[in-house]
């Protein structure tokens, strides 16, 4: 039944889009909220959660105009399904007319019976305007539905491309999967899908990406459930591409749950010691669990990376990754309710605690060996400063970045924008230190 997954959708978002950065991560809510729900409706709850978080500013912007006096607050979950019959109508191709007689039910099933007219008026007189010659006429962080303080830095640092790098980051994203190369290749794995009829072409950046049409839930594509192949963006696997060390050396992934990162210098790096080290330690079993899958082995720590005092047991590392905590403004368009989520300051908290962990780190690199920092994110601050300001701090490091034709101009490391049907935004920095081994 359609309306549950519509009913299903508004308790989702009602628990995810509270003020203040206060509600719940929308893949949590949506996984508690799946049980009982056929797979097509489970798709449409998603879709539904999904699009209201990227399109949140826009639909309410609209349903504000066009309303005469604001609801209640207690009235929160007919607003939210106002939303979601409003992004129903503009941003899907369902049938207008089913879309127009479903939500007056919602609303109904919601024990809000005065809500059905307005409901049905509303959603009709949305379905005779076109959502781009609104959005036209309003300010860019309205139109792209973004944070007003995410908008201000994103013109900041790219004032040329901060809109497009909106339009790009409210996209749907593809389903990209990185094949597990100790097991399989990308050729075979694709064959294996085009001959159970999914579309599988190979990504331009990464060796070992493929991207798979129609996007479903990985569980039922043939060959994960094996291990041959995880879910992993195109550009968060490049990090690891850039890393190398000894056969048997020692490796560091500084940040590591959930373990798409360790999973794949496991892969990658099949004789070396990988320790995987995490500060939240509800995370690191999730880590595990990614390895088991893949029948990888490494070694979980649970500890805080600006502290090597307390878990480190002074053996130098050649490599080392730092997938750091980030504001996530390149991944927004996988995970849209980070917008409403992340507030102002907290910016400022990460770009410290970043730079905290690559000071505490760097003593850790051998001498001739590496670091990579990564974060998906879009802002400079978080990125080319960042390891800016570590170079000049670090006479013993260098940036040995390769460069990349897809990437924005960057001062330091590599900065890629998301792109339509292909990667996400990403930011890495190869870190190479001085001593025996080192280039010219
Ligand atoms: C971007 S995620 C890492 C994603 C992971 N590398 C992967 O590919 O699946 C950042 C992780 O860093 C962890 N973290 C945050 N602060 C940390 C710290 N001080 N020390 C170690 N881990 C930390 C977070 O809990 C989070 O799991």
């Amino acid at each position: 039944m359609a309306d549950a997954a519509r009913r299903r959708a508004v308790r989702v978002l009602t628990a995810v889009l509270r003020a203040r950065g206060g509600g719940e991560s929308l893949r949590a809510v949506l996984a508690r909220e799946r049980p009982g729900l056929s797979p097509a409706d489970q798709g449409l709850m998603a879709d539904l959660a999904f699009g209201v978080c990227r399109h949140y500013r826009l639909l309410e912007d609209w349903l504000h105009a066009h309303m005469k006096k604001p609801l209640k607050a207690g009235a929160r979950p007919v607003e939210v399904a106002l939303l979601a019959g409003l992004y129903e109508v503009w941003f899907t191709d369902r049938a207008h007319h089913a879309v127009l007689n479903a939500w007056p039910d919602v609303c109904r099933a919601l024990k809000a019976p005065w809500a059905t007219g307005l409901c049905n008026a509303l959603l009709r007189k949305a379905s005779g305007q076109d959502p781009r010659t609104y959005s036209a006429e309003l300010a860019p962080e309205i139109r792209h539905s973004v944070p007003d303080w995410l908008w201000q830095a994103l013109r900041h640092d790219w004032p040329e491309q901060a809109e497009e790098l909106l339009a790009r980051s409210n996209d749907a994203p593809p389903l990209a999967v990185r094949v597990n190369r100790r097991r399989s290749s990308r050729d075979a794995v694709a064959a294996r899908l085009q001959a159970a009829h999914w579309d599988a072409r190979a990504g331009e950046l990464s060796p070992d990406c493929l991207y798979i049409e129609p996007a479903r839930p990985v569980d039922q594509l043939p060959g994960f459930a094996e291990g041959l192949f995880s879910v992993q963006d195109e550009a968060a696997q490049l990090p690891v591409t850039l890393m190398d060390a000894p056969v048997d050396g020692r490796i560091l992934d500084a940040c590591a749950a959930p373990g798409g990162k360790t999973a794949q210098l496991a892969e990658h790096f099949p004789e070396a010691r990988i320790t995987a080290l995490e500060a939240d330690g509800d995370r690191l079993p999730r880590v595990q669990d990614n390895l088991d899958r893949l029948a990888l082995a490494a070694e979980l720590l649970h500890g805080d990376a600006t502290r090597p005092d307390a878990w480190w047991d002074g053996e130098a590392f050649d490599a080392v990754l730092v997938d750091a905590p980030c504001s996530a403004s390149g991944i927004l368009r996988r995970q849209p309710d980070s917008k409403w989520h992340r507030l102002a300051g907290d910016l400022d908290e990460l770009v410290r605690l970043q730079g905290e962990i690559l000071v505490a780190l760097w003593p850790l690199v051998k001498h001739g060996g590496m670091l990579v920092y990564a974060t998906c994110s879009l802002l400079k601050s978080e990125n080319e400063e960042q390891v800016q300001r570590f170079l000049a701090g670090h006479a013993d490091a260098r940036d040995d970045t390769p460069e990349r034709a897809e990437a924005l101009p960057s001062r330091a490391g590599c900065q890629l924008p998301p792109a339509k049907g292909a990667q996400d935004g990403f930011f890495f920095a190869r870190l190479c230190k001085s001593g025996k081994g080192f280039g010219p």
